[in-house]
């Protein structure tokens, strides 16, 4: 009997969010209770945070020794705690190539457990804004073009950082240009904003309970998010039910006094600019606002400090920060990201022999390239570059180290050339464009949108001067998001993509590279082959039009054929996939598959679950993903794999009756290994109230 593997278990992933363990109904009258004894002053402390710089690294929000009522003590961020030390993960759309939503709760326990030690109790993290465009600065920091994908990584970091403390994933919403994020706007119909870049929100809120909410910088429609009522209260709270707080994003984040407070933005972070005693005052003097407005956003800061009994929220020893087991869960998510491109007549593995001569070549090997240096910067204690990573694995093979300008003339000795290359938090990432600190070593530093996805030219310049000597070549690529391979993919045998792979990422990179590890990445982004293949792209844009095409859904669309398509990734094994299964019950499908490892080593697969939508009534993109899930298979094995995917799931948006519709039409499930590669396909037939299958 094969092992069956369940794609997505609630039980496992939400186990000890503490966020799913409130009695509602209880924590409104605790709260309207408490209320009833605070000033106005009291209240208003309670919807601001207490200054601009942090203080040991959190950033202070609200409370009252007098009253009992704690502060929140918030911290950011996506890939670890930026207070002090900390364990420093790969980045969020690393660890999203695992496509491992077990991996991922544990990679928020473990970020969560650091920030509690640090004595921290709001994790300022997911980052879930959609990939619109791989060029977008924050890519490495969210997770993927699709919004199914996102939304399961999201929920599963949520509910493993919520065994420990409150998160606010961000920046809602439409959050995806960097250079023009305090100005820019996103202008969608609301069927776009509630199929692609609301929902995986609403799945954070309504399967993790996520504690709060982090308003973002742009505007939608026009409309500044922090002062939109229809996104802070129609559409979280009315419609999905949202109970926690939504706070600002930092600084520019709110705009206005009195339409924040009465759009729903709770709390101005970090400090009071909007909500100085002054401008509140002037608001209620010439009531555009009212003490019920301050009451009302101050009922909710305090709701979640009275459900989570934030006061006595565990504060774990500081023995935990960079703990082994966190490191070693930092490497086995490095090891599981990187993705495989290119592996020419088997150029991968490496072997391991004292007749094989490795040289490592580029500067970038000797860096450790953690990612950008935003609020997302992370910095750990000790980390290894892939130079050290790959000199500490090898044992017989020699290891020679080029740097750039090194010379190159002798190259063609060597077996094979590992070239380290691509991009740095110089080229991409959080923008804080600040020439005199740029300078100084991890400190805050430029990043920003990439206007195009080529390497830099001193890199497309090393790989030219490496491959016209070297007789075998293997890339490993760094950086964020999609990279412009074409001018040079035909001129190395093996290519990886390794992301900016976190602490441990040198061992994680080498063990791949020497076989030690099977590599199981896959892209959850597409890699174009010029910008030519995606949409217009102009990072000095006020307003930008989104829609429902972007990503693989674009290239599908205008049946562009990728390099690399979304969930591509090879492997040193090779798999099987067959008996597509649907059982059709009362709510949706039970989808189940195949899944055979016939090569000779162990290792892991993604299988994914597309659906099309035929003969709708309106327009329709061409696939989406409902389901996937990673399965590791010992060498021969094989496995049953089930997906779950409801009627809500094969719905669209119809704005008109603002609610999602099953349409009475024809749904093929197409089921593979990538966005393009999808063998299995099985047509069903919904007439309106009973499905047949085609
Ligand atoms: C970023 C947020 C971050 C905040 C606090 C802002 O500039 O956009 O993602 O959480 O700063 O550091």
């Amino acid at each position: 009997m094969n092992r069956t593997i369940n794609a997505f278990d609630p039980a496992v992933i939400h186990a000890g969010n503490r966020g799913l363990d409130i009695d509602h109904d209880s924590v409104a009258a605790q709260v309207q209770k408490l209320l009833a004894n605070m000033s106005l002053e009291q209240q208003i402390f309670e919807i601001h945070g207490w200054q601009a710089a942090p203080i040991d690294g959190l950033f202070y929000a609200g409370g009252n020794d007098e009253l009992g009522i704690p502060s929140y003590r918030m911290v950011d961020g996506p890939r670890g705690a930026r207070v002090g030390k900390a364990t420093a993960f790969p980045v969020a759309i690393a660890r999203a190539a695992t496509f491992d939503v077990e991996l991922e709760r544990r990679v928020g326990l473990a970020i969560g457990l650091e920030v509690a030690a640090n004595g921290g109790n709001v994790l300022l993290a997911p980052t879930l804004n959609l990939l619109r465009h791989p060029g977008w600065g924050r890519a490495q920091e969210t997770y993927s073009e699709d919004s199914f994908h996102t939304g399961a990584m999201a929920v599963a970091f949520v509910s493993g950082a919520q065994n420990h403390v409150l998160t606010s994933p961000k920046h809602f919403a439409a959050n995806n240009l960097e250079n023009t994020r305090f100005d820019m706007s996103a202008n969608a119909d609301q069927r776009t904003l509630h199929e692609l870049y609301l929902p995986h929100f609403r799945r954070v809120i309504q399967e993790a309970a996520a504690a709060s909410v982090m308003s973002s910088y742009n505007k939608i429609n026009g409309v500044y998010c922090s002062e939109d009522p229809l996104l802070l209260t129609d559409i979280l709270r009315n419609q999905w039910g949202f109970k926690g707080f939504v706070e600002s994003d930092w600084y520019l984040g709110t705009r206005s006094t009195a339409a924040a407070l009465k759009a729903g933005l709770d709390i101005e972070m970090p400090a009071a600019y909007r909500r100085s005693p002054e401008n509140l005052n002037a608001a209620l003097e010439s009531g555009e606002i009212s003490e019920q407005d301050i009451r009302t956003a101050a009922s909710r800061a305090l709701y979640q400090k009275l459900a989570w009994n934030l006061a006595d929220l565990p504060v774990p020893g500081r023995s935990v920060i960079e703990c082994a087991e966190h490191v070693s869960l930092a490497r086995e998510a490095a090891e599981k990201s990187i993705v495989l491109l290119k592996n020419e007549q088997q150029i991968l593995p490496l072997s391991d022999q004292s007749d094989i001569r490795i040289a490592v070549v580029g500067d970038m090997a000797e860096l450790v390239n953690l990612g950008d240096r935003g609020s997302s910067l992370v910095v750990p204690s000790s980390s290894t570059s892939p130079l050290d990573g790959l000199r500490s694995r090898a044992e017989h093979a020699e290891i020679c180290y080029f740097s750039s300008d090194a010379d190159f003339s002798n190259l063609a000795e060597f077996s094979v050339a590992v070239i380290v290359s691509g991009l740095t938090y110089k080229d991409e990432g959080e923008f804080i464009p600040t020439a005199q600190i740029e300078a100084e070593e991890s400190q805050l530093a430029r990043g920003g949108d990439r206007a195009d996805l080529k390497l830099p030219a001193a890199q497309l310049d090393l790989i030219a001067r490496v491959t016209s000597i070297a007789p075998r070549t293997v890339l490993v690529l760094e950086g964020g998001s999609a990279i412009q391979t074409d001018e040079w993919l035909d001129t190395v045998d093996g290519l990886v993509m390794a992301w900016y792979p976190g602490r441990e990422g040198g061992h994680a990179i080498a063990r791949v590279l020497f076989g030690d590890v099977n590599p199981s990445g896959r892209l959850p982004v597409s890699f174009p082959k010029s910008t030519k293949q995606l949409m217009d792209w102009d990072t000095t844009a006020l307003d930008v039009a989104h829609d429902l095409l972007h990503g693989y859904r674009y290239l599908d669309f205008h049946q562009l054929e990728p390099r690399f398509p979304f969930g591509f990734g090879l492997s040193y094994s090779t798999f099987t996939i067959d008996d597509l299964q649907l059982l059709r019950h009362d709510a949706g499908f039970r989808i189940s598959v195949e899944v055979g490892n016939v090569g000779s080593v162990d290792g892991a697969t993604v299988v994914q679950v597309y659906v099309s939508a035929n003969g709708s009534a309106v327009f329709r993109v061409p696939r989406e993903l409902k389901h996937f899930a990673r399965v590791d298979l010992a060498s021969g094995e094989r496995a049953r794999v089930e997906f779950d995917i409801g009627d809500p799931d094969l719905c669209f948006y119809n704005a008109d009756a603002q609610a999602f519709e099953l349409e009475a039409c024809g749904y093929q499930f197409q089921v593979g290994f990538s966005s393009r590669d999808l063998p299995l396909i099985s047509d069903w037939k919904f007439g309106g109230d009973t499905w047949q299958q085609a």
